[in-house]
């Protein structure tokens, strides 16, 4: 339930920061007819051009809504799309169980995009995803690990190797699993990093 309550904030903070955009749209178009700026001809193009942005935002938060409030769908499912949105990385899907995990499918693209992100960032050329019974499994090919950093990250804490980093991805992650009773685990492999959700209930 304090789950779901968190789950709620963090859509109405993202929905609250798009419509922030729109209202700037708005507001940008109105000082410019107010001061007088843009009413020539010449402002034409400019003021479609807000018109457009504005329309495009608001058809991004509809889309963004429709998302947030559709039925939950399996994982492997969407994990198969994005095998053939990633370049850079090749990704290998197995599920010899047939295995079905079922959840949204934004949640399911948060997974997956800070998954395959940091496996890219590490380094790596290969993702391989094992769908089980009572797990799902992603192993990469990558530098691994610093020292470290999967106990930190194992224990709920914040951590990133990046200049450019904010550690949130991971953990947001974790927490985000757990709504889905999966414990997620971060350790090294033989070949690069590890990522277990194990199934707690
Ligand atoms: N597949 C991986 N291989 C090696 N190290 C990893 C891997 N995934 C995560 N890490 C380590 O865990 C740290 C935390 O990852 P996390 O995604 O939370 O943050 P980040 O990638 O540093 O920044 P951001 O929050 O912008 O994604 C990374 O800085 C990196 O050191
Ligand atoms: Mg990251």
């Amino acid at each position: 339930m304090i789950q779901n309550q968190k789950e709620n904030e963090t859509l109405l903070h993202d929905l609250n920061g798009e419509l922030t955009m729109v209202m700037d749209v708005f507001y940008r178009l109105e000082k410019g007819i107010m001061k007088g700026t843009l009413t020539t001809e010449n402002a034409k193009d400019a003021i479609l051009e807000m018109l457009n942005n504005g329309k495009k935002r608001v058809l991004g938060i509809s889309e963004f809504m429709k998302e947030a409030i559709s039925p939950k769908v399996d994982f492997e499912d969407i994990a198969r799309m994005h095998v053939k949105n990633h370049g850079g990385i090749e990704i290998k899907i197995t599920n010899i169980s047939n295995s079905k995990y079922l959840m949204k499918r934004i949640h399911i693209n948060r997974i997956l995009n800070n998954i395959i992100s940091n496996a890219v960032e590490a380094q790596a050329t290969v993702l391989k995803i094992a769908i089980n019974k009572d797990s799902i499994v992603f192993m990469d090919d990558g530098e691994g690990f610093s020292k470290g950093v999967a106990s930190s990250i194992n224990s709920g804490k914040q951590i990133t190797t990046r200049d450019n980093g904010h550690g949130i991805g991971t953990i947001s992650v974790k927490k985000l699993a757990r709504s889905y009773k999966l414990e997620m685990t971060c350790c090294n492999g033989l070949n690069g990093a590890n990522i277990a959700f194990n199934k707690t209930a």
